[in-house]
Parts: C-alpha cells; structure tokens; sequence
C-alpha cells in the first residue's frame, strides 16, 4: 500500500508500516507522520499531467517548509514558489534552480526582493510599491529582474473567505483599471523585465472550470499587453486545487490531469510556458498527526475523546473549521459514540474534530487526524509551550526522523544571556 490504508488486520498503516508500530517505536506524541512515496505520487500526478506542455511546477514552500520534504521535491524536478525571503533562504539551500521560483507577496520586503534580484529569481508584481521596491532592488544588487504581473481576475472560487483570493476585495494583485500605470513603468525601467501574468484565486477549489474562466480572462490581458509591445512567455495559474478531506468514498474530485486539462488549449494556442503553484495537493494526503488518547469524559450531553495533539500543533479545525478525518489507529471493542475531539489547550476552540462518531478508545490509543501534510505543521505554534511535534516519513520500506521535536530548551535558549 501507498500512503495511509487499514490493513486486513484492521490497523492503520502508512506504506508497509503499522502506524502502532512506529508509535511504539518513536515514543514521543504526537507527532508528524508522512509517505515519501506519496509526496512522490502526488508530484508524478502533476508531471503526467502537464507532460506535452511547457510548464513550471512552483510547489508553494508556505504549504509545509520541511527541509527534508522540499530538498525531496527539488530532487524530483520541482521549482517552488516562495513567499518570504525565509522561505527563498531555504529554497535556495535545498537546491532549486532559482530561475524556477518565483517570490510572492503583497509586503515583499526590500531586503526579500534584493534576495530574489540577485538569485535570479522571477518575482510577482502586487502594488505599485512593490514595483517600485521591486525596481529599487535591481538597481541596488545591478540584476536585472524578470517579473509577472499578479492581476486580480475577480473570479469566484467559491472556497472559505479567509483563503479566497481572487476576487476584487482582496488584498492581493493589481486591478485591470490600473494595467497601464504598470505597462509604463516597467516600459520606463530598464532593470525590470516583464515576462508573464499571474492569477491566484484561491485555495480547496473543487470545481476547475473557474481555472478555465481565469485563463481566458488572463490570456486578454496578455494580448493586451503583447499589443504595447511586451513579449510575454508565462502564464502562471495559481495553486488552489483542493483535495478530498472528507474520505467519503462517493466524494469525485477533480485531478492534476482535470485540472491541467482545462488550460491546456489556451496555453498550447498561445505557446505559452505555463506556471502552477499547488501547495496543498503536492503535500496534504501523505501525512496524519499521530495522537495518543489521554482520556474520554462526558459533560452534559457531549462527549470528548481528549488527546495530547491540540491547535496548537494543528489549527485548521479551529481556524477555518476545516474538516480533517479522524481514525484511531488500531481497531476498537469500545462501544460506538459520537464524539468531540478535543486537545488540553486552555480555550474552546481547542479542538481537532466535532462530532464523529468512533469506538470508544482506551487512554493510550492511537488516533489519528489524516491529510496533515498541509498547512498543518507550517501553521503550528507553541502555544501553552505544547512544543511543535516530531515529524517523521516511512521512505524505503523504514522510517527515518525529518524534523526533531521541539524542546522547552529550544524555547529557553532565546533567553540566553538576556
Ligand atoms: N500561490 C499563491 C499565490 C498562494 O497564495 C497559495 C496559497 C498557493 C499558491 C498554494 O495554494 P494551494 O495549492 O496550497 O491551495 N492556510 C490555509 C491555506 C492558505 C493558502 C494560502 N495561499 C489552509 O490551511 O487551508
């Protein structure tokens, strides 16, 4: 098996390996747990994908900035798609071909976009600051920088609004009415060239015909802007695609293939270098955060599995009320229940799953929160010194540690000599 399955023993595995097993063998919890082979496989679906197309695959760096994960995404061909000079620090150590990355951002930083002119990097153009900033930073390193402009398509995505991003209101990308301010600029710059357009709508999109509608509205401005006498090559689409959280067997998503599929004649027509930036779907189905069942208790009408894993190792059920399934690891005499799963931080909104139903576990059972691999360990805190958990991969049939957990020491040492 590939990625995260119940055995016929009915334990959960991750690849050849019993998740209970490795608990057994780790000792620490929680902790991060993911398949190489299915960061492998989720990768190899966008090369199929795109096979026959010029194209760029940025995986967006935000979505899990494990060293160890992001060197192994270089190592399959990956470019990768940067928000933070951080974050372009450690692509740049993990190895990628800076002219396939790309920096994003609408409060890049003078010294991020020095960073990014003299690597070599392609660097979207948000604001007419940024453009300015973005020139102030060519001039300054003596690089000329290749830019796309981030144009707001005002398409709906129809995801949650905190990760909507393509409509008018947003915060991000520049709008049509001001296109031109932009085209005279760069005209008038010499240290800036402008070699694309970019739209980002959104992310957990489900439906990729609004990347079709995006497209076609994208390919207007390139002619438009081909028509001032710019020759752009880069038509990049954004991340967004969504996967399915819900690991109901009836839900269809659509695939890299899907995806690709609706873009593929506009950019073939155009003879365009297209640019993706998944995030989520690259990294979010090999991974689970491993928990141990600290105990079960009942106030009121509710009942709560509580485990030892929290928001603060894991806070997209608090943040979005994002949906995450929940398994134990091993199966379960306990009688049946519905359940609130819930974490020992000290506020309610402290929890990793409402309502599911599950065997009433033992304290020290295993449970398991799926498609971590995204957005999880990347937005983990410290809070109530919950210390961010271990993260481990199964790769070549063993399982290795790719980060080590925090410790108290590690948050003491900031203290040192204060
Ligand atoms: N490109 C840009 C410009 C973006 O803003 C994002 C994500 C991506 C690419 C990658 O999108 P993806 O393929 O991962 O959907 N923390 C939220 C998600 C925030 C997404 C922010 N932008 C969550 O946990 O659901």
């Amino acid at each position: 098996g590939l990625g995260f399955y119940t055995g016929e023993d009915g334990f959960l595995y991750c690849d050849n390996m019993r998740v209970d097993d490795i608990r057994a063998q780790v000792k620490d919890s929680p902790f991060y747990l993911y398949s190489r082979d299915r960061i492998t496989a989720n990768y190899r679906a966008y090369q199929k994908a795109l096979e026959g197309l010029d194209s760029i695959i940025g995986y967006a760096v935000k979505a899990n900035n494990n060293l160890k994960i992001v060197q192994h995404l270089q190592g399959l061909g990956s470019g990768a798609v940067l928000v933070s000079g951080n974050e372009l620090k450690l692509a740049i150590a993990a190895g990628f071909d800076p002219s396939r990355t790309i920096l994003n951002g609408n409060g890049k930083l003078p010294w991020e976009l020095e960073l990014a002119a003299s690597a070599g990097c392609l660097v979207n153009v948000d604001s007419e600051f940024d453009f300015d900033n973005i020139a102030a930073a060519a001039r300054k390193v003596g690089k000329k920088v290749k830019v796309l402009l981030r144009i707001n398509p005002d398409v709906d995505p129809q995801v949650h609004a905190y990760v909507s991003t393509g409509l008018a209101s947003s915060k991000f990308g520049i709008r049509n009415s001001h296109l031109q301010w932009f085209l005279d600029a760069i005209k008038a710059e010499p240290m800036v060239e402008l070699v694309g357009v970019h739209s980002h709508l959104g992310s957990t999109i489900t439906k990729v015909n609004i990347f079709r509608d995006a497209a076609v509205i994208m390919c207007d401005f390139i002619k438009k802007i081909n028509d001032e006498g710019f020759k752009l090559t880069y038509l990049n689409i954004g991340g967004g695609l969504g996967i399915d959280y819900t690991h109901n067997p009836s839900t269809k998503l659509p695939s890299p293939t899907d995806l690709i599929d609706t873009v593929r004649d506009i950019v073939k027509g155009l003879g365009l270098t297209l640019v993706i930036e998944p995030g989520r779907s690259m990294v979010a189905t090999s991974c689970a955060l491993v928990n141990t069942v600290t105990g079960v208790k009942t106030n009121g009408s509710k009942q709560f599995i509580v485990v030892d894993g929290s928001m603060a190792a894991l806070i997209r059920p608090s943040l979005y009320d994002a949906y995450q399934h929940i398994e134990l690891t091993a199966p379960c005499g306990g009688p049946k229940a519905v359940f609130d799963i819930v974490g020992p931080v000290c506020e309610s909104a402290d929890f990793l799953g409402k309502e599911r139903e599950l065997a009433t576990p033992e304290p020290g059972a295993g449970l398991v929160v799926h498609d971590a691999g995204a957005y999880c360990m990347a937005m983990a805190s410290t809070y109530n010194l919950k210390m961010r958990p271990a993260e481990y991969w199964v790769a070549d049939n063993k399982l290795a540690t790719i980060r080590r957990g925090e410790t108290l020491d590690d948050h003491l040492r900031l203290f040192e000599g204060l």
